[in-house]
């Protein structure tokens, strides 16, 4: 009791300030509470439905999770990523947190596939357009901290860099502006126009940081010494973050609006099908890790 009172004393003597005025705040202040704590009330007040279907909550809410959990998978990256020095053990553990987190998305994605009701999300989606979860800007900072820019242009986006490519460059060629970007004439969806103008320059910024810092230069920097588990990790990761969730996110959009005998548009309009399937994004974060075989069968498994 002594002893605390003494370190007490010694903390605010060394902030220059009286311990006793802080003792007695101590006094007077309230327990902490659950609700106050986990911002219970502030937390509940963020869904806002534009219908009144019920399914919309959930659809919402499910959402809410999921940028929460994409949070968690970023909080992990922040501190392997960046100009931080990292033993491959830290890298290692966090790894194995962002696949807990990836996981737990995989296997809850059935809220989505079968916990609405199919007529009813199929009518108040229609109230949405033009957003997307395409617009989800954590889904892009993962990216941009996982892997070189490089990785983010696709084969064809490849062949229309110019020599030595700019950021700038990167940026007009990564693999996400097929989704809302008519290269011929320059177009872009609302759905794309809105995102960038909201979250482009961040993405700018955070890439030029990350340049020669990503998750995958990391990787580099510890070389051919990198253990059989970690690299194990890694490829869990990728293979969860740029297999396994498109395709039960495919799979759910296919049982929404691929059913029926009809192909309905997607709320940000991109050419869902193909835009969304692995086998055609070919999004790796890793592709060092990856065999060519295991390249050219990159999510296969599922046909449309
Ligand atoms: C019924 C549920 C869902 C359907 C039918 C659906 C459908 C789609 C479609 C068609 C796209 C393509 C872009 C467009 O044109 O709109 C897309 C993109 C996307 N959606 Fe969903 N989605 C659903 C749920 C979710 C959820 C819960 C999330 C979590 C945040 C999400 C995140 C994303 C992301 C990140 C993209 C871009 C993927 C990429 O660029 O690889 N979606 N979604």
């Amino acid at each position: 009791m002594n002893d605390i009172n003494q370190r007490i004393n010694e903390k605010y003597h060394k902030l220059g300030e009286n311990p006793e005025t802080y003792k007695e705040g101590l006094l007077l202040s309230k327990p902490t509470t659950y609700w106050d704590y986990i911002q219970v009330d502030t937390l509940l007040s963020l869904q806002n439905p534009r219908t009144d279907f019920a399914d919309e909550k959930i659809f919402v809410i499910y959402h809410q999770v999921t940028e929460l959990m994409q949070e968690l998978v970023l909080h992990e990256l922040r501190q392997i990523t960046g100009k931080v020095e990292v033993s491959e053990q830290q890298l290692a553990e966090k790894v194995k947190r962002m696949n807990r987190y990836t996981r737990m998305l995989i296997t809850s994605f059935d809220v989505m596939r079968d916990g609405m009701d199919y007529d009813d999300y199929n009518t108040f989606r229609k109230a949405l357009a033009p957003a997307s979860g395409f617009q989800s800007a954590s889904f892009r900072y993962i990216e941009l901290r996982c892997t070189s820019l490089q990785n983010l242009v696709n084969e064809p986006g490849k062949m229309r860099l110019p020599e030595t490519p700019d950021l700038d460059s990167y940026f007009e060629n990564l693999y996400w502006k097929d989704a809302g970007l008519n290269r011929q004439t320059g177009e872009q969806t609302l759905t794309l126009k809105l995102f960038c103008e909201k979250y482009e320059a961040q993405m700018k910024s955070l890439a030029r940081e990350m340049t020669s810092h990503t998750l995958e230069d990391k990787i580099k920097q510890l070389g051919d010494g990198l253990q059989h588990e970690t690299r194990e990790l890694l490829r869990e990761f990728d293979k969860l973050y740029n297999i396994e969730w498109p395709l039960v996110h495919l799979r759910t959009a296919a049982h929404y609006l691929d059913a029926k005998g009809e192909t309905k548009a997607a709320t940000g309009g991109s050419k869902w099908k193909k835009y969304l399937h692995p086998m055609y994004q070919q999004r790796k974060f890793f592709p060092s890790l990856w065999s060519n075989e295991e390249i050219e069968n990159w999510g296969k498994e599922f046909q449309l």
